[in-house]
């Protein structure tokens, strides 16, 4: 039986990212490789635009109901005005949280071919492989209260609540250490146990769990901190956990070490079904709708195509062909191909269309 990929471009450059993925799914599947029935809805301001509302009821069940959702990017000027509960990222929001994906995986990986394309020295970034594991479905994104009172004396006082619970810190850490085991077998835990109890709470967890796992180093590190090291020696991290709200900065700036935000992919994962062993998973790149360059036909599709290759790996278990996609990527960044995020050397660029053709023909060789 086919398997059910849901797509949801977005809004901005989501559309034109989207559109590579489409293409290799096409080809995927002609070639017998993948046996995906694709459907598409509609998220953030388009889908404002047509239903009035970020997401619609029918696109939430299409997505719940979905094998994995690949999903672009959402927001953009034109939105701005929209009411709060309306605006194009609460589409986004309503997903993380009605698929309960807790876990946002999040790897800056320093391709060799783009070790001169960070701002940072190539020493400093070359052979990077960190993964930042984000929670996703709580925090101040989520907390209540969270609102805007007129106080009548022409002031008024916003709020919102940052809030944990025990088990949202511990299958988080869990999901961390899992990981580690896998690879290089550290963890930090990034919180602001100094200033706040919620953090307080972050780091007693952590290490209630780091003590089911003797084979993992475990180190706590406050988050503005990690901050700083990410920029002066990144390679000493190889997992680094962290809230909602502390994930979503960090992993920009770990972006910027692998060359571009164009360049980070990330797999959001809820937890395995008792039952049957599969999650409720949702593929994102890091980076947004791109309002600048939007409808120019110059976006970095690999964000969105690597997130692609970890739903092949992760939702499917096709990991062989996972592997290939990104050996496909890292193989037309090695022949010096570029989109004008990753150029160097006043290189000649090439625009997000060329970019999916050449990792597809990569791919087919
Ligand atoms: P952004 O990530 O859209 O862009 C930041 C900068 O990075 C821009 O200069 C952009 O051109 C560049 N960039 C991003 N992705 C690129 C790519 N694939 N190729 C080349 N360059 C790329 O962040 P922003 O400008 O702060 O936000 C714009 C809108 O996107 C906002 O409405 C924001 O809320 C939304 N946003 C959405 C998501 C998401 O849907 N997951 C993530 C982040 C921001
Ligand atoms: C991200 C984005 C989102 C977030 C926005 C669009 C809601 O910045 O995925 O990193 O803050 O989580
Ligand atoms: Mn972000």
């Amino acid at each position: 039986m086919a398997q059910t990929l849901f797509l949801l471009p977005g809004d901005g450059i989501g559309t034109e990212i989207m559109a590579e993925v489409e293409k290799l799914i096409a080809w995927t599947n002609a070639q017998g490789l993948t046996d995906f029935s694709t459907d598409r809805g509609l998220v953030g301001g388009c889908a404002y635009d047509a239903y009035g509302e970020a997401i619609s009821e029918d696109d939430m069940a299409k997505a719940l109901a979905a094998d994995a959702v690949i999903f672009g990017a959402v927001g953009g000027p034109k939105w701005d005005k929209v009411p709060y509960e309306k605006r194009p990222e609460a589409g986004l929001l309503r997903l993380r949280k009605d698929l309960q994906l807790f876990a946002n995986l999040r790897p800056a990986i320093c391709y060799p071919a783009l070790a001169d394309a960070s701002a940072l020295k190539r020493e400093i970034v070359e052979g990077l492989d960190i993964l930042i594991v984000r929670e996703l479905t709580g925090g101040v994104y989520f907390g209540e209260p969270k609102e805007i009172t007129d106080l009548g004396n022409g002031q008024k006082r916003a709020v919102d609540t940052q809030v944990y619970e025990t088990y949202e810190i511990d299958r988080i850490c869990r999901v961390a250490f899992d990981l580690a085991r896998t690879r290089g077998k550290k963890v930090h835990s990034a919180d602001k146990k100094n200033v706040m109890k919620s953090g307080v709470l972050w780091d007693e967890v952590a290490h209630a769990v780091a003590a089911d796992y003797a084979d993992v180093k475990f180190e706590h590190i406050l988050a503005d901190n990690c901050a700083m090291q990410l920029v002066r020696n990144p390679k000493q991290f190889d997992v680094i956990v962290t809230d909602n709200l502390f994930g979503d900065i960090l992993s920009d700036a770990a972006a910027m070490l692998t060359g571009s935000l164009g360049m980070l992919p990330s797999a959001s994962l809820g937890a395995p079904d008792k039952a049957t062993g599969k999650r409720k998973a949702l593929y994102e790149p890091v980076h947004g709708s791109a309002p600048d360059i939007a409808g120019k036909g110059i976006a970095n599709p690999i964000a969105m195509l690597a997130s692609f290759a970890r739903a092949l790996r992760y939702s499917f278990g096709m990991v062989e062909l996972a592997n290939r996609l990104e050996a496909a990527i890292a193989g037309v960044l090695g022949e010096g191909l570029r989109t004008g995020d990753i150029a160097q050397d006043n290189r000649k660029t090439i625009g997000t269309e060329e970019m999916g053709a050449a990792i597809l023909r990569k791919l087919a060789a």
